[in-house]
């Protein structure tokens, strides 16, 4: 038998060996790391936050699983309208099985779905032109990355001592936290991350689930608050551990809410990810200074999110630089309010709604 079908927990081993001998050429499958694939029946079998029918798909031939497509949906709304949200991940063909039309199936198959947009956020430059000719259409204003660096020499220190002895690298990159702490007294240094006044508060996934619901602007595409999928995502981030510790703080001036921000404080060389960084555009600067403190303050060494036009000004008076590639968001609607939004960045959609917490393994 050759064809699609729905994934079924008995796959699992086999989409997880696709899966690490086409992104990990030289990572061996070892018994450990079968065990980590396993998360992907708690992401894509028992996750009681997707919607029903919207399940992964597998192409199978022969008895073998040689492709596969991640799938979730969800409910989204925008003005006032309730809209079904498809996004897809890990999409992988068997390299043998390449060029035969199987990784076009899997995609026909998981557009046929009903809903009313299907999207994704981490397309790499090679693979861009391939969604463009399965009709999606690239959103600019979600594909631009940016960097902030917290403690730059320490940065690329540590591109050196990561390849160290862990006992040593305290040691060896003590020269460079002088010469960050040096930068740091340099008149109007961008490397110094002073206290905005603001009250900073950590926040729950539910917390969270309630911002988005009652943040103002009812032409903004946002995920539905109400079905418990911003909690299980927040959760599913937080047991991300390799990328640090999961922060979610609200921020307050004068008794409001003027801001968020949702981040890995990762203590060692590499970034800290951002998952979510929504201000009102008044505030956007002492909400972005405010991310900034915190993530220094907690040893980070960069950040790393995604553009959003209110954090243009913030970014360039700190310097920040463009990540040096390019993941692309697409999307493919039949609405046109929907494809507004999405090109407009006219959304509270953040990287905690697209392939992060759906990465089979990294
Ligand atoms: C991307 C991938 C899944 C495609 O699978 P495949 O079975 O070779 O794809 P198909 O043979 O069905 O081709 C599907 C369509 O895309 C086109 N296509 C395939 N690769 C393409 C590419 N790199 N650029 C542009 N178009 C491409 C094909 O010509 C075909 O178009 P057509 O239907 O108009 O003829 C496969 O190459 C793969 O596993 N790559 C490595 C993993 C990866 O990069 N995944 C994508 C993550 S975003």
């Amino acid at each position: 038998m050759s064809g699609v079908r729905s994934l079924t927990g008995s796959d699992i081993d086999q989409v997880a060996e696709l899966h690490n001998r086409v992104f990990f050429p030289s990572r061996p499958m070892t018994p450990q790391l079968r065990q980590r694939y396993r998360q992907l029946e708690t992401v894509f079998l028992n996750n009681q936050a997707r919607l029903p029918g919207y399940d992964p798909l597998v192409y199978e031939h022969e008895g073998s699983v040689v492709g596969f497509i991640g799938v979730a949906g969800r409910r989204f709304t925008l003005l006032g309208q309730t809209y079904t949200g498809t996004l897809h991940s890990n999409f992988v063909v068997h390299p043998a099985h390449r060029g035969r039309g199987v990784g076009g199936a899997l995609f026909r198959a998981y557009l046929e779905l009903p809903r009313d947009f299907a999207f994704v956020d981490e397309v790499g430059e090679r693979n861009r032109p391939l969604h463009e000719r399965l009709g999606m259409t690239v959103s600019m204003a979600q594909s631009v990355r940016w960097i902030l660096p917290l403690r730059p020499v320490r940065r690329l220190a540590s591109l050196v001592t990561d390849r160290m002895p862990k006992v040593l690298r305290p040691v060896c990159l003590l020269p460079a936290d002088a010469m960050d702490a040096m930068l740091r007294h340099v008149p109007r240094s961008p490397y110094r991350f002073g206290v905005p006044d603001l009250q900073v508060t950590p926040m729950s996934g539910a917390g969270l689930a309630s911002l988005i619901a009652g943040f103002p602007g009812e032409d903004l595409l946002r995920p539905d608050a109400t079905d418990g999928s911003i909690e299980w995502l927040v959760e599913r981030a937080r047991s991300m551990q390799e990328h640090g510790q999961l922060v979610l703080s609200t921020l307050h001036a004068k008794g409001a809410v003027v801001g968020w921000y949702m981040y890995y404080a990762n203590k060692g060389g590499g970034r800290s990810e951002v998952l979510q960084l929504v201000a009102d555009p008044e505030w956007a600067a002492p909400v972005f200074d405010s991310l900034a403190h915190d993530a220094w303050s907690r040893g980070a060494t960069s950040l790393c999110g995604v553009l959003h036009p209110s954090l243009l000004a913030p970014l360039a008076t700190r310097r920040a630089v463009f990540e040096p590639w390019v993941r692309w968001m697409l999307v493919r609607t039949q609405h046109p309010a929907i494809l507004e939004a999405f090109t407009r960045g006219q959304s509270l959609l953040s990287r905690l709604d697209g392939e992060w917490c759906h990465h089979a393994c990294d």
